[in-house]
């Protein structure tokens, strides 16, 4: 998928890597570009969940690329902001859940990419901070609007004002993340979880996160609507014919038909 990202499909579960190793997978434009291309070749008919994590065992992504910053104008600046936004949009969008598997530094855009996923888990190493004010810089994907909403308003406050890095076990305390694991456990529980996921029921997974998601953007009166509407629209599906059928019938197993997602 280009020269700085990997995607490997396997069954229902895809993982995409970002592999820039010699710049601790820093986000360039051209990273942005090749990542984008591939959350659009996804095969949504197939896969049911993704993992993202970074090449090598030190960094997960460290941020935007410092070099291509640099020399921006305002424009440009806001340009390469609205760069990165769209992309982080569009996996915080994305159909399908997506676990930010974090195996090191995830400072600056790559805490900020990692709070655009669904699931954070992170190995012992992990190290989070929006460094940027010490840059001359505010966060600019989207890391004084995500932090706030995922740690809360102060916590993130704090670390924003501050570009304090955190350890795992800090990032654990505050709810940054969901589990932490030594660096060899990081992906196979990455892929315990999404296999977990990608069993269930496809367009009940889909419609929770988009019910969830836009549920967050408006008041309680107008998210229990979306959410009406999400759970209606899985009735007379396959999922729910499978998954209700199995209980009726008794079915021990009570799995449900792994069907392409174009067939549900
Ligand atoms: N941009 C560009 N290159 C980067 C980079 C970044 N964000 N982070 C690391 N690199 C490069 C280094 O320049 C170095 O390259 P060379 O070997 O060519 O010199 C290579 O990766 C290895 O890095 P270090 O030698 O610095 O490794 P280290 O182990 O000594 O330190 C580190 C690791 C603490 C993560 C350190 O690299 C660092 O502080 N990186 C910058 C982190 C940062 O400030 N990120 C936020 C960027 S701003 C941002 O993201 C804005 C936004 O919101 C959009």
């Amino acid at each position: 998928m280009g020269e700085f990202i990997l995607y490997e499909a396997d069954g229902a579960v895809a993982t995409i890597t970002i592999n820039r190793p010699k710049a601790l997978n820093a986000l360039n434009s051209q990273v942005l570009d090749e990542l984008d291309a591939t959350l659009d070749a996804v095969d949504l008919d197939i896969v049911r969940c993704l993992i993202l994590t970074g090449a090598g065992d030190k960094s997960f992504v460290a941020g935007a690329d410092i070099g291509e910053m640099s020399t921006l104008t305002k424009a440009e600046g806001e340009a390469f902001g609205k760069k990165g936004n769209d992309v982080f949009r569009k996996l915080e969008t994305f159909p399908i859940p997506v676990i930010a598997a974090i195996n090191g530094f995830a400072l600056g855009g790559g805490c900020e990419i990692s709070m655009s996923c669904d699931i954070r888990i992170c190995s012992d190493n992990a190290v989070f901070g929006q460094p940027e004010v010490g840059l001359g810089i505010t966060p600019g994907f989207g890391g004084t609007q995500r932090l706030a909403r995922t740690v809360g308003v102060g916590m993130a406050k704090q670390m924003i004002y501050s570009a304090r890095n955190i350890k795992a076990d800090e990032a654990y305390r505050i709810g940054l993340v969901n589990a932490v694991y030594t660096a060899e456990e990081l992906m196979p529980a990455a892929k315990k979880l999404a296999d977990t996921i990608a069993k269930n029921a496809p367009i009940a997974v889909r419609n929770c996160k988009k019910a969830i998601n836009d549920g967050l953007q408006v008041d309680m009166d107008k998210a229990i609507v979306i959410e009406e509407q999400l759970f209606g629209d899985c009735f007379e599906t396959e999922d729910q014919k499978a998954g209700m059928g199995n209980f009726l019938e008794k079915d021990k197993e009570k799995k449900l038909k792994v069907v392409p997602f174009k067939n549900c």
